[in-house]
């Protein structure tokens, strides 16, 4: 039987690996936002940044493969550590009830486990649709500068979101991604030990700016794509049919 020692130690241990990986995971977010950012460039951009990460071969393979188990332990963790608190939550109600203490908790810090798993299954519905999409000579192109043809990633994007009930759907996710950002900012850095009472307050203030900033990014493309007249020439294809 394990000492109630020990169970704090390994719930400790549960969430520095959340914290930890969620930074990574935070990493990833801000790298993917900003190759997604190229579409407003254009169809070569996007092209070309796919064209660029996919030339890494088995590299982006090995990445990619490190990049699941990042996302496998934050979600592993995180839903540990919820089962946990559950758990010390009955405890503690059938102990004693409520002491009426003021709770400090955010919509996003109470709906994490939701939207974490919205999250989660959205990413297994997005990697079907973009990342093992269709592939077949209809979705290749050229690319100046390119000898031969390249993946045409940016087709597959313009397919989904003209398409209204996708770019529904991503906008709608994208809301949630915000909130669990919202949270998730500064609680990663609070679990792994990179905050003191002074960096708290600002790492929570940040994490709003950060969710915002990600959310909004991450949106504005299936607006645009859904929008645009002609989404090929990238921004300047909301003007130009
Ligand atoms: C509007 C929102 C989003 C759009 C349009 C989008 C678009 C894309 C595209 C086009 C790819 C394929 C890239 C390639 O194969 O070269 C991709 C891959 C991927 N996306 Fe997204 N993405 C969005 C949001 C997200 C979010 C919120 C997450 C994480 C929670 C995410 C996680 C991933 C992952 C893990 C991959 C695979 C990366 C790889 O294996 O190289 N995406 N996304």
């Amino acid at each position: 039987m394990s000492t109630p020692r020990f169970q704090l130690r390994s719930s400790i241990g549960k969430k520095l690996l959340n914290g930890l990986t969620g930074v990574l995971l935070l990493l990833f977010i801000v790298a993917h936002l900003a190759g997604n950012l190229t579409i407003f460039v254009g169809k070569d951009a996007l092209n070309a940044y796919a064209a660029t990460t996919h030339s890494l071969g088995p590299l982006l393979i090995v990445i990619e493969l490190g990049l699941a188990a990042v996302f496998l332990v934050h979600a592993g963790s995180a839903i540990s550590v919820w089962r946990d608190n559950q758990a010390a939550r009955d405890t503690r109600y059938m102990v004693s009830k409520s002491k009426g203490a003021a709770s400090k908790q955010t919509v996003a810090s109470r709906t994490m486990i939701i939207t974490g798993l919205v999250l989660l299954a959205f990413l297994i519905l997005h990697l079907w649709q973009f990342r093992f999409g269709p592939t077949t000579p209809a979705y290749q192109t050229t690319l100046p500068g390119h000898a031969g043809e390249v993946w045409n990633l940016h087709l597959i994007v313009v397919e989904t979101f003209k398409n209204p009930i996708w770019t529904a759907l991503y906008v709608v996710v994208m809301i949630l991604l915000g909130f669990h950002l919202r949270h998730g900012f500064w609680s990663a850095f609070q679990s792994i030990g990179a905050l003191n009472p002074k960096l708290r307050p600002i790492a929570f203030s940040a994490g709003v700016v950060f969710a915002i900033v990600i959310a909004v990014g991450f949106l504005l493309l299936p607006i645009f794509v859904y929008l645009a007249p002609d989404p090929n020439a990238g921004v300047l294809g909301l003007v130009k049919p």
